[in-house]
């Protein structure tokens, strides 16, 4: 019966000049069911969607919805017929309230709203999925999973029933996670049609009915999720054999590089985000920081490059290769930074952090040298050629290395981003959240490269939210629980229980 089919697309394609996004794709999106759509950085996944959200008009291709031939050429034409869409990076506006966002743009209906009913409604929605959200909230308060929640109240609010998820969980800790998921749940119960654009294998097997994949432009597959596993899914999306194996060399050779000791960190929240932290690191090792979203991670990471301010009686020491000590508390980040500490952290949007998106791949490597104290104009050939390298290496999928970096898709951008940190040829090379928004394989790359610096004898810390990848990557686990070190473990013999415990219960030390 065809009754249940919400969309269909037939031979869509859509170019952006020489390249092309979409390549003649067909496929169907079903009522009472949750689709994935899965492919790599850069296969057109966003694209896709995005003209069923008005945001963009197919070049070639039929679009039917609820079986009937449609044109989609604006954001309000896509409301009208139910479609609603949550795009990678949210679009509210700071300064006005959740139900004024909510209201905001909605053309077509009365100028003027009473703040009453509007309020009344968005409160049933709340009740209906157990969302949690104040109506007169200002967007600036909020979290990054209420700004998401709001997104979701507004277009269910339009009266959706068509809703695209794009990379929903990318920026949620675990718990929101599966919170978001419940609700999507009770949404497919209740008969509308949910696509979820997800890099997250797991998520796509526990939440979805079917997979759609799509590799380069193309639509290759869609698999019923219940005879899919990650290799089959990944090897569809890839196109080829691969082994998602994570390497562990044996340390070299490690010598002490930082000895940190006494710190104790209070936020601008004036929350004490780290107590009484010490550890140290050596070279030629991976050091996992594991902890649950918020219990310092980002502190530590930022305290160590002197971006934080570090209550008296802290220290953090840094060995050179010399043999020479520093003492980095108190020093500038620059400063920091020149020895050799490097922090790449990767933030929740992308682009807010040491990228310019009007600038293309070589104009941004220039960026990082400008950082250096050095002007940004005079070495334009050593940036292409580090651009060059970087594309390569990383498989960015752009079409030159001049291309503003703005039109790269999500997670070409962050590979730029890390790329770059890691060609400065650290000593101490800090990453947070590096593969965050990465498809599988890119991330696996990712894992190699950081290997490779661990051979070449760059003390590694890193924070990722993923615990096998963390257990499989490190060489010891530092395991942070509300700003205390409950424990470093060896990752070879420790288990996941254990880890999971001492992230969550303080655990009393024997002394
Ligand atoms: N506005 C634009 N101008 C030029 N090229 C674009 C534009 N938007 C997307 N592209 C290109 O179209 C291709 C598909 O991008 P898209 O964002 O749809 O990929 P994606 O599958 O969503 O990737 P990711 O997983 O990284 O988010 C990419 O090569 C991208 O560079
Ligand atoms: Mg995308």
């Amino acid at each position: 019966m065809n009754e249940s089919i919400a969309v269909r697309m037939d031979g869509i394609t859509k170019r952006f000049g020489s390249v092309i996004a979409n390549d003649r794709v067909s496929m169907d999106i079903r009522y009472s069911e949750i689709l994935s759509i899965l492919g790599e950085n850069g296969s057109g996944k966003t694209t896709l969607m995005n003209m069923l959200a008005g945001i963009y008009y197919p070049d070639e291709g039929f679009l039917y919805v609820n079986g009937k031939e449609v044109t989609i050429t604006s954001p309000h034409d896509a409301f009208e017929l139910g479609i609603g869409m949550i795009h990678q990076h949210f679009k509210l506006i700071d300064v006005f309230t959740a139900a004024e966002n909510i209201i905001l743009g909605m053309k077509g209906e009365k100028r003027t709203y009473n703040i009453d009913e509007v309020n009344q409604k968005v409160k049933e929605i709340c009740d209906r999925y157990g969302f949690d959200i104040d109506p007169k909230m200002k967007v600036y308060e909020m979290s990054v999973a209420q700004k998401q929640t709001l997104e979701i109240v507004k277009i269910l609010y339009r009266g959706a029933n068509i809703l695209i998820l794009d990379e929903p969980t990318a920026v949620l800790t675990p718990q929101e996670t599966e919170k978001l998921f419940n609700i999507l749940r009770q949404m497919r119960k209740d008969g509308k049609a949910i696509v979820l654009i997800t890099h997250k294998l797991n998520e796509v097997l526990e939440l979805s009915d079917r997979v759609t994949i799509l590799r380069k432009g193309q639509y290759i597959t869609t698999i019923p999720t219940p005879v899919a596993n990650e290799q089959i899914l990944t090897e569809a999306m890839v196109g080829e054999k691969v082994t998602l194996d994570i390497e562990r060399p044996d340390p070299v050779n490690p010598q002490k590089r930082l000895s940190v000791k006494h710190l104790t960190v209070v936020n601008q929240e004036r929350i004490k985000a780290l107590d009484d932290v010490s550890f140290d690191v050596y070279s030629g090792e991976i050091l996992g920081v594991a902890g649950i979203s918020g219990c310092g991670q980002k502190e530590l990471l930022e305290a160590i490059a002197g971006l934080q301010n570090i209550e008296s009686g802290g220290s953090v020491e840094y060995y050179d290769k010399d043999g020479n000590t520093k003492e980095l508390v108190g020093v500038s980040p620059r400063e920091i930074r020149n020895y050799g500490v490097h922090l790449s952290f990767v933030p929740e949007d992308r682009l807010g952090m040491g990228l310019v998106g009007s600038m293309g791949m070589t104009e941004n490597m220039m960026l990082k040298d400008y950082d250096k104290g050095r002007s940004p104009f005079l070495n334009r050939s050593e940036s292409s050629k580090l651009a060059d390298e970087i594309k390569s290496e990383l498989d960015v999928v752009t079409p030159s290395i001049d291309t503003p970096v703005r039109k790269l898709s999500g997670g070409n951008v962050q590979k730029v981003l890390v790329g770059r940190e890691i060609a400065a040829e650290p000593a101490i090379l800090m990453t947070a959240y590096a593969v965050r928004g990465l498809d599988i394989n890119k991330s696996y790359t990712i894992y190699n490269l950081l290997n490779e610096q661990k051979k070449k004898g760059v003390a590694v810390i890193y924070v990722g939210e993923d615990l096998d990848v963390l257990m499989a990557l490190s060489d010891r686990i530092l395991v942070l629980c509300a700003g205390h070190v409950n424990g470093v473990l060896d990752a070879r013999t420790a288990s996941k229980e254990e880890i999971g415990l001492r992230m969550t219960n303080l655990v009393k030390e024997e002394a």
